[in-house]
């Protein structure tokens, strides 16, 4: 069972990236912020509860966010891998992962972190912005959101080096090249 962390800032390519190794390995994909936009669209209570602090840039407090991963963990059987997008993003996030992966007689493979420069990041949001109207993708929402990542996800780094299971991949190239790097990576725990 291999449990695999997609790390990075908004706009790294985590969300992209895990589409191609879904399709390659056939792992599960969950991505939070996926989980909560597809609330916000069926405007359930969840949803309703965490538009407001999406839209603002903000970080969904870890009780729901732990709530919303252990259920959807619960779902999630039969499966050989999981990917794990947009989180952990805060040191308890973290160690709750932990927690409940151990729980289950399983850990953390590898924590891939995707590196990519300021410019670069808000160039990508913006033109998502454009494409796919996600409502975050706005100018001073991109700049919060890095803002967010910076004081409090970031850290998250050192946690994971301490751990040994820490790989930075240089997020910039064609998405190819990038996908190049990570399977390189995950050959190598699997
Ligand atoms: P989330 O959905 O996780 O968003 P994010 O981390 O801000 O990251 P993005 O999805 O914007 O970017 P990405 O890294 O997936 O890049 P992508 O592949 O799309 O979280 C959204 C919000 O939900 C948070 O702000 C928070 O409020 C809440 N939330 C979620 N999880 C939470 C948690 N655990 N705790 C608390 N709150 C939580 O690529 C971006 C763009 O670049 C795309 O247009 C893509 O086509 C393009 N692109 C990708 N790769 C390349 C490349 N190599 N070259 C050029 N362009 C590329
Ligand atoms: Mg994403």
């Amino acid at each position: 069972m291999i449990n695999l962390i997609i790390f990075g800032p908004p706009g790294s390519g985590k969300g992209t990236q895990s589409d191609n190794i879904v399709s390659k390995y056939g792992f599960h994909h969950i991505s939070t912020g996926d989980i909560f936009r597809n609330e916000i669209k069926n405007k359930t209570s969840l949803g309703m509860e965490v538009k407001g602090i999406i839209d603002d840039g903000k970080l969904v407090p870890d009780e729901l966010v732990l709530k919303v991963l252990e259920s959807t963990l619960d779902k999630c059987t039969n499966h050989h891998g999981i990917v794990f997008d947009g989180f952990p993003r805060t040191r308890f996030q973290a160690e709750e992962l932990k927690k409940i992966l151990n729980a289950r007689s399983t850990e953390i493979s590898i924590v891939l972190s995707l590196e990519v420069d300021e410019e670069e990041l808000a160039h990508r949001l913006m033109n998502r912005n454009v494409e796919m109207d996600r409502t975050d993708d706005t100018t001073e929402i991109v700049q919060k959101r890095l803002k967010v990542y910076h004081d409090t996800t970031e850290p998250l780094i050192r946690y994971y080096k301490g751990r040994g299971i820490y790989k930075a991949i240089q997020g910039i190239g064609t998405v190819e090249e990038i996908f190049g790097k990570i399977t390189y990576e995950i050959d190598k725990v699997i």
